[in-house]
C-alpha cells in the first residue's frame, strides 16, 4: 500500500466532502457570543532541552538577535492622538460595490443588496472594517499562545529564544488592535466560528512542529498578505503606521516558521509529510471560509446564506476575487519551499488547484524577506541621519 492510499478525503479533513458545501459551512457558527474565556487542551509536554549552545542554528540565532533590536512600544511608538475620519475609512475600504464581482452580483433585482443606498453602503465598509480589525485582533491572541506553547514544546534553544520574542510581539499585536478598535471604530466582533476552529485545531495538536505550521506559515503567512493588502489601500496615517510595525514583525515569525520546519521535514517519512499537507490544505479552507465574514452579514440585517452562496459562487470555483486570492500570496511559495505542495506526487498541489490558490507557487518565499521589511529599523536610522 503506498502513503498516498491513506490520504484522508475531504470528509475527513473538513467535515464535508464537498469544500464549497454551503449548508455545512453555514452550520459552523459561533453558539455562545458572549463567553469571555475559552478553554482548549493544549495536549503537549513540556521540553527542556541542557543543550545550551546557542547559534547552533545560525539562521534562528540571527533571527533572534535581529527581533531584540526590532521591538518596538505599542504606547509610544504609534500616532494614537491622529483623529480617525470615518468617511474617510469608507472611501478607501478595500471592496468597491462598483467594481467587486460579488458585491456587484448583490445588487441584481432580487438579490439582498438591490437598492441599496449611500447610507447602507456607507455602513457596510464601516461594519467590514470592525470586523476585519476584530478578526486581525482575535488572530493576534491566537499567535500569542501559539508562540508560548512552542517556547514550551520546540526541542532547540535557538527556537525557544526566538519564540519568547515573538510572544512579545505577539501580546503587542493583540494590545495595538484591541486599542485601535476601542478607541477608533464603533464596535467589535466576536471571533469567528472558521477562525476558532482551526485555532483550536492547532493548540489541540501535540506535534510541536504542527503549531509552526498552522501558525506561522498558514495563519501569519495570510495575515501578512491581508495587513499588506490593508496597508497599501488605506490611507488613515495611525492605521498605516500601525500595520507597517505589525508586518515588520510578522515577516520575522513567518521566517521563523520557514527556517525551523526546513529542518525538520527534511527528517520526515512520506507518512508524516502527508498529515502536515492534510492539515495545511485543512488550515487553508478554513481560512478562506472565515473571509466569507458570516457575522457581517447577519449584522447588516440581509440574508446571510444568499450572500455567503454569492461569495462562494465568485471566490470559490473561479475565484475572480484578487483580494481574496491574494491572501494565499505567500501560504504557496512557503509550502513549496518547504516540500509541501510536491511530496506524494504532489497531493496538496492538487488540493490548492481545486481551491484556485496555486498561481502563487513561483511567488518569493518569506524565508528571507524580513530584512526588507524591517519598519522599525529603517526609522530609526532615519531619525539617527536625520
Ligand atoms: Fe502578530
Ligand atoms: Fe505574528
Amino acid at each position: 500500500m503506498s502513503t498516498l492510499d491513506a490520504a484522508k478525503g475531504n470528509a475527513d479533513i473538513l467535515g464535508r466532502d464537498d469544500a464549497n458545501d454551503l449548508d455545512a459551512i453555514l452550520a459552523i457558527t459561533n453558539h455562545d457570543v458572549d463567553e469571555i474565556i475559552h478553554a482548549v487542551k493544549d495536549n503537549a509536554d513540556a521540553i527542556f532541552t541542557w543543550d545550551y549552545e546557542k547559534g547552533a542554528r545560525p539562521a534562528l540565532s540571527k533571527l533572534y538577535e535581529k527581533a531584540k533590536s526590532s521591538q518596538w512600544n505599542g504606547e509610544t511608538d504609534l500616532p494614537w492622538d491622529t483623529v480617525v475620519d470615518l468617511d474617510k475609512v469608507v472611501a478607501n475600504a478595500p471592496r468597491d460595490p462598483a467594481e467587486d464581482p460579488v458585491l456587484l452580483a448583490a445588487q441584481e433585482p432580487g438579490q439582498p443588496l438591490h437598492n441599496w443606498g449611500e447610507k447602507e453602503w456607507a455602513e457596510l465598509m464601516i461594519e467590514m472594517q470592525n470586523w476585519t480589525l476584530s478578526q486581525f485582533m482575535h488572530g493576534e491572541q491566537g499567535a500569542l499562545l501559539c508562540t508560548a506553547k512552542i517556547v514550551e514544546t520546540v526541542p532547540w534553544i535557538d527556537a525557544k529564544y526566538y519564540a519568547s520574542t515573538q510572544v512579545m510581539d505577539e501580546a503587542r499585536h493583540v494590545e495595538v488592535f484591541a486599542k485601535y478598535l476601542d478607541t477608533k471604530l464603533t464596535g467589535h466582533y466576536p471571533v469567528n466560528a472558521h477562525l476558532k476552529m482551526l485555532l483550536d485545531d492547532i493548540i489541540n495538536d501535540s506535534r510541536w512542529d504542527m503549531t509552526y505550521l498552522g501558525m506561522q506559515i498558514m495563519v501569519e503567512g495570510l495575515a501578512l498578505a491581508a495587513f499588506g493588502f490593508m496597508h497599501m489601500l488605506t490611507e488613515e496615517p495611525l492605521l498605516k503606521q500601525l500595520l507597517r510595525y505589525v508586518m515588520s514583525d510578522e515577516a520575522r515569525h513567518v521566517a521563523f516558521g520557514v527556517l525551523s520546519l526546513k529542518e525538520h521535514y527534511e527528517h520526515l517519512t512520506d507518512a508524516e509529510m502527508l498529515e502536515r499537507q492534510e492539515f495545511a490544505f485543512e488550515a487553508a479552507v478554513r481560512m478562506r471560509d472565515r473571509f466569507l465574514q458570516q457575522e457581517v452579514w447577519e449584522r447588516m440585517g440581509v440574508d446571510v446564506r444568499t450572500m455567503v452562496k454569492l461569495q462562494l459562487e465568485h471566490e470559490g470555483d473561479k475565484n475572480e476575487d484578487p483580494f481574496q486570492q491574494l491572501l494565499f500570496s505567500k501560504i504557496v511559495p512557503n509550502c513549496k519551499k518547504l516540500g509541501l505542495l510536491d511530496r506524494n506526487g504532489g497531493w496538496l498541489r492538487k488540493k490548492f488547484s481545486e481551491i484556485n490558490v496555486i498561481q502563487f507557487e513561483d511567488w518569493a518565499d518569506t524565508g528571507e524577506e524580513y530584512e526588507s521589511l524591517d519598519e522599525v529599523a529603517k526609522d530609526r536610522q532615519a531619525a539617527e541621519t536625520a
